[in-house]
Order: C-alpha cells, then structure tokens, then sequence
C-alpha cells in the first residue's frame, strides 16, 4: 500500500503525538505526508518531532488557515493539482485534526462567522468536498476529531446547559455560524463550552450524511469517514484562551496521562503517544474495525457511538444543504455525485 496521509493541526499536541507515532512506524516510509500548518514558519513543535523522521520520510509542510473560507479553498486547489500531476499519490488518510476552544473570549474569522464554528467544523466540511477528488477511491478514510464535549449527555456536560437549550443544540447554519445569538446565558466559559461542543456535535451529524451520499457514489463508494474521540489529553495548547483553572487542570491532565499509559488499555485520560497510536489504527488498521469501516465513531481504541443528537436524519440533511451554502460549494467544487 501507499498513499499520502494529510493531517491538519500538525504543529499541535495532538497532532505531534500522531507524528511521533507515525514516523515510528512503516508507514512513514510507504506513505507521503502533508502536514497542514497555520504558518510553516512558525511550525516548530512540528519541525522538532520531523528531526526523528526515519531516512526516505516525504513530506510537505504547507500552509492554510481555516479561519478563511478562501484559503482553505487554495490549499485544497494546491494538494488537488499536485495529487492530479502525480507528484503526491492518492490521499489514503485525511485526519481533521485542526481546532480551537475559546472558553474566556469570542472571536470572529475573516469571514465573519464565530470561529470555533468554522475551523472545527465547516472548514472540515468544505475541504473534504474539495478534496474528495485526490482521495484513494480504494481505501480512502477520512477521520474527524471528536470530543467528549460533543455529548450534552456525557459526565457532566449537561451543567452546560437548560433543559431548553439541550432541546434546540442544532438550530439553523445562519444561526450557528453566528455563534452568540443560541447562547444568551451571558456565562463565557460556559457558552464556549457549548460552541466547542456544538462544532463537534455537527462533525458527527455530517460524518453520517457524507458517508449515506459516499455510499450511493459509483466511485467513491469505498471511502470511510470516521470519528475518532481522543478522550482527555493534557499539555496540548487546546486551551489557550481558556481560564487559569482548565490550563492548571491540563497540566494534572498531563501527568494523569503518564501514569494511565502503564496501568489502562483505554483510560478516559491520555496521552498524545497514546491518542497518536490509537489513531494510526483509525487511519489503517482493517482488522478491528474493517476494510471498510462506514461511519464509525470510536473512542480511543474502543468502538463508541456518536450522541444521540448527531443521529437524527432530518437534522442530517438539513445541516448539509445549509452547510453547502454557507461554506460557499458551487458546481464543479467536488467530485461527489449527489452533493447537492
Ligand atoms: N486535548 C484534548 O483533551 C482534546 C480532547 C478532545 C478533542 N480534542 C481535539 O483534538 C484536536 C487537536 O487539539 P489539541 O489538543 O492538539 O490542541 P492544540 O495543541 O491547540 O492543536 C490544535 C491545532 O489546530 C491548529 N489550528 C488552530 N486554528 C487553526 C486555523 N485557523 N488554521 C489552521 N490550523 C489551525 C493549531 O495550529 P497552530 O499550531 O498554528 O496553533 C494547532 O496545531 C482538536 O480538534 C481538539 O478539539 C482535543
């Protein structure tokens, strides 16, 4: 087998962690990567894993911001014409890995829409459109990057919300990518919270309706789409604009991590080695989840499910064909046959 492995969010914890683990194993040979980074300059977490690549390791280091419906379009146009050219195989492996969590402030893109929104979801959901058509048609997998978050009804998250606001979590794009207006509680971190859920919640949502309409495609019918939950890994820089309190709690998280890593298989606490191997799996394993693997979510090394609020159809569909709008896809943008 060959192919090419895009991860985006490269130069982040968990993304070094998925490096480290991938350059120690054959793939680093058999594959080609693309590491997707905010700004090649400044990747330096990533530069400093690369130094343990294994001889013959190819990779591009090239950047994008999906803060920008623009430039996520350009980077696709750039991995497109260079797989079409032949000098990158067939992407094997598009990890959605990318993603903010703004607990102390809100921020806006460049495309005015509230940010936790588009870089964790609807860029995901534009760039996978766009690239469909340098993905392996044979055993192409996709895999987005969940959380515990996604779940109003995991552990505590619940606290985030009223029984009102559980009831209406997915509401229109136009509202959503807004951001502020589903939240009016006035709490920041707790309506933050609740943008980084709902980003992940939809992610679920859309895996399952890009998977139905990759099913019925004549070509692209073998492609996989996957969800795959890191669990809680500490010592990343998810929490950069977070409060004192969740950036200590990481730290303990960290060390938590270190000690689970000797004593349990699929502790809720990890590590980014282990979230790295875990995910390698994700990417190529056939034996545990299948040659082809449709719409699976899992967490860790384990098979999970998605929330039940990711499961309904019609919210489904209805996000899609929203979605299609507000990322800007028009005909010709992508291969897939019944994209509309
Ligand atoms: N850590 C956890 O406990 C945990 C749990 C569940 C899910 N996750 C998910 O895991 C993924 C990785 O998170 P992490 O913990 O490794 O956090 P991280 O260290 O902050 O990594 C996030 C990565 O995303 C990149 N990124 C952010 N905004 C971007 C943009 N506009 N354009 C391009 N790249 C952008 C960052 O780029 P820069 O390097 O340029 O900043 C960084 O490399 C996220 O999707 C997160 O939601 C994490």
């Amino acid at each position: 087998m060959s192919g090419t492995i895009l991860l985006t969010g490269p130069n982040g914890g968990i993304g070094v962690g998925f490096v480290t683990q991938l350059l120690k194993s054959p793939y680093a040979i058999t594959h080609s990567a693309i590491y997707a980074v905010r700004d090649p300059e400044k990747a330096l977490a990533l530069k400093a894993a690369l130094k343990n690549a294994p001889k013959g390791h190819k990779y591009l280091i090239l950047p994008v911001d999906f803060e920008s419906l623009a430039s996520t379009r350009a980077f696709a146009a750039d991995v497109n014409s260079r797989v079409k050219s032949g000098s990158l195989p067939p992407i094997q492996a598009l990890i959605l890995n990318a993603g903010v969590q703004d607990l102390v402030i809100e921020k806006f893109t460049k495309d005015g829409m509230e940010r936790t929104f588009q870089i964790n979801y609807l860029a995901n959901f534009q760039l996978t459109l766009l690239l469909l058509k340098s993905m392996d048609k044979q055993h192409g997998r996709i895999i987005y990057i969940s959380s515990t978050a996604a779940d109003p009804n995991w552990g505590s998250n619940g606290r985030n919300y009223t029984e009102d606001q559980k009831r209406t979590i997915v509401t229109s794009v136009e509202n959503m990518s807004r951001g502020v207006e589903e939240f009016p509680d006035g709490s920041v971190f707790r309506t933050g919270q609740r943008r980084y859920a709902l980003s992940k919640l939809l992610l679920g949502g859309w895996m399952y309706e890009i998977q139905r309409r990759l099913d019925g495609d004549s070509k692209l019918s073998n492609i996989s789409v996957l969800g795959h939950d890191p669990g809680w890994i500490g010592g990343t820089s998810i929490i950069r604009n977070g409060p004192f309190l969740v950036k200590a709690l990481f730290v303990i998280l960290r060390i938590i991590g270190f000690i689970n890593s000797f004593f349990s298989a699929n502790s809720l606490v990890r590590t980014i080695y282990r979230n790295g191997s875990d995910l390698l799996r994700v990417c190529f394993d056939q034996k545990a989840f299948g040659e082809y693997p449709k719409a699976l979510y899992i967490d860790g090394s384990v098979l999970y499910h998605t929330p039940k609020e990711a499961q309904d159809v019609e919210m489904q569909k209805r996000l899609w064909k929203e979605s299609l709008v507000c990322a800007g896809i028009k005909e010709g943008d992508t291969v897939l046959e019944n994209w509309k």
